[in-house]
């Protein structure tokens, strides 16, 4: 199982066990990591499950998709080059060690 580390803004970070196929959003919630909201399960209809990718997991974990991209327009933090989706990162083994960083609102 892939495990994804989640970095609140405080510094303070939460290593959990991913199931390949999830999204990272969904394994936050799954796994009561706070600070990714997910409000519309996932339907990208919300933007209150924002990270930042780490920069080192950029390349992997790729870049977001035209709709994705538009979402990303409404995130409530400030929006960054590494900005995603987390509900739009699916799981996989490659992603083993993904580390992601929570921004400091979702709302
Ligand atoms: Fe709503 Fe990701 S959970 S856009």
């Amino acid at each position: 199982m892939p495990n994804i580390t989640y970095v609140h803004p405080d510094g303070r970070t939460e290593t959990v066990n991913a199931r390949v196929g999830d999204s990272a959003m969904s394994t936050a919630m799954q796994s009561g990591v706070d600070g990714i909201v997910g409000e519309c399960g996932g339907g990208l209809v919300c933007a209150t499950c924002h990270v930042y990718i780490d920069d080192s997991w950029m390349d992997k974990v790729g870049s977001a998709a035209a709709d994705e991209d538009e979402m990303l327009e409404g995130v409530a933090a400030e929006r960054r080059p590494n900005s995603r989706l987390s509900c739009q990162i699916k799981i996989n083994d490659a992603l083993d060690g993904l580390v992601l960083q929570l921004p400091d609102r979702q709302f």
